[in-house]
């Protein structure tokens, strides 16, 4: 057996029977879309995350579209936001016919550089006078938070919403605060690898807002007004299955224990490379990262390849997150970019790459990954 990446095995055999039991009484109960576990793991999410509301649906995708069609964003509309993220971030932005501006990022946390916010807000103006900026989009990018305290101001110095893309962060912390509770909404991604995940599709917005709140209730079952055949706006179908909340219930009630788990793994790793010559993870003072991945850098692509093809032979996997920039996708490619023009999501993008990470990732398994790398 090789070192599984993410370590989904140990975490159910630890949780089995609760699992079991919750599986099992959905089949009995029946209530496959919109059961009682949906109401349960939404009231459990949000004393969680310390918010007002928690609205489950069917994925991290879902809940950003969600979170953007609350905020009526649309056509004519700019959102700015990372290009060193996964393709939904932008995706659900360009979906609604808004426009995603790329803002580069730091080149040690990986998340928006607020000064490059700056920056472009000023820039965009001149650019594309015909866009209307709504909202900035930051990402938790690894489960490590943005940098909160300059996002939100820059934010309501300019009037705009923010959506946090807390799909990667959830259980993580800003000088105290769930990020799931920062922004005017928040999305985060039940998907299986994530630090939470269900056994499927999942995802969930939060919000302090009751107005939104009701809004997303509305849009995630096809615009419901007082009943299901009374629809008074243009919704989708995004309800996360019973099934899902019936696995994540029994995942919630020891979330916070493996949350300490990928403290000591993080910081082990970081130990042991700490001569590695690899750049290593920011390990935050005034944050709680969650670990949805451990990513380095080595000094060069090819570097990085010959990292990778050792870390193979040794039956080690690794994985890149992510080898080309949003902006650099052909998808994006009527917005313009051209390469160079975001260097450190480029530069990044050709040299990091992600260890195994799990709470369950052992010290001798951690080991045989750290001597792979330096063998
Ligand atoms: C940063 C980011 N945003 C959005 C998503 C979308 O989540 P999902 O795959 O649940 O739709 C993901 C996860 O895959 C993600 O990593």
């Amino acid at each position: 057996m090789g070192i599984p990446f993410i370590d989904l095995k140990t975490q159910y055999a630890r949780i089995q029977d609760q699992v079991n039991q919750n599986i099992q009484n959905v089949l009995e109960h029946g209530r496959y879309i919109m059961g009682p576990e949906i109401q349960e793991f939404e009231t459990q999410a949000a004393a969680f995350a310390g918010t007002r509301h928690a609205l489950s649906c069917g994925s991290g995708t879902d809940a950003l579209l969600l979170a953007l069609m609350a905020l009526n964003i649309g056509p004519g509309d700019a959102v700015l936001t990372t290009p060193f993220t996964f393709m939904a971030t932008a995706e659900t932005i360009a979906f609604l016919g808004a426009t995603p501006v790329f803002v580069d990022i730091d080149p040690v946390t990986y998340n928006l550089d607020p000064d490059k916010l700056e920056t472009a807000l000023t820039d965009i103006k001149v650019a594309r006078p015909d866009l209307k900026v709504k909202a900035i989009m930051p990402v938790d990018l690894f489960g490590l938070p943005a940098e909160y305290d300059r996002i939100l101001e820059i934010a309501k110095a300019h009037q705009l919403k923010v959506v946090v893309d807390a799909a990667q962060s959830f259980g993580a912390k800003y000088k105290g605060t769930c990020t799931a509770a920062l922004g005017d909404i928040a999305c985060t991604s039940f998907f299986p690898a994530k630090p939470l995940g269900c056994y499927g599709d999942g995802g969930a917005c939060f919000t302090d807002s009751d107005e939104l709140q009701d809004i997303m209730h509305s849009l995630r079952v096809h615009g419901q007004g007082s009943d299901k055949y009374d629809n008074v706006r243009i919704g989708l179908n995004a309800r996360m299955d019973t099934l899902q909340a019936a696995v994540l219930l029994p995942k919630l009630a020891i979330f916070e224990e493996e949350i300490d788990m990928r403290q000591k793994v993080a910081r082990r790793y970081n130990e042991k490379l700490a001569d590695s010559g690899l750049v290593l993870p920011l390990l935050p003072e005034d944050m709680l990262c969650v670990w949805a991945q451990y990513s380095v850098q080595a000094k060069d692509s090819a570097h990085r390849t010959a990292l990778q093809d050792q870390l193979k032979q040794q039956g080690v996997p690794s994985a890149i997150y992510y080898p080309r920039p949003l902006h650099l996708q052909t998808a994006f490619a009527d917005l313009g970019y051209k390469p160079t023009d975001l260097p450190v999501s480029e530069s990044v993008g050709e040299r990091i790459f992600a260890l195994p990470m799990s709470p369950y990732l052992s010290e001798a398994d951690q080991d045989t990954v750290c001597a792979a790398l330096q063998g």
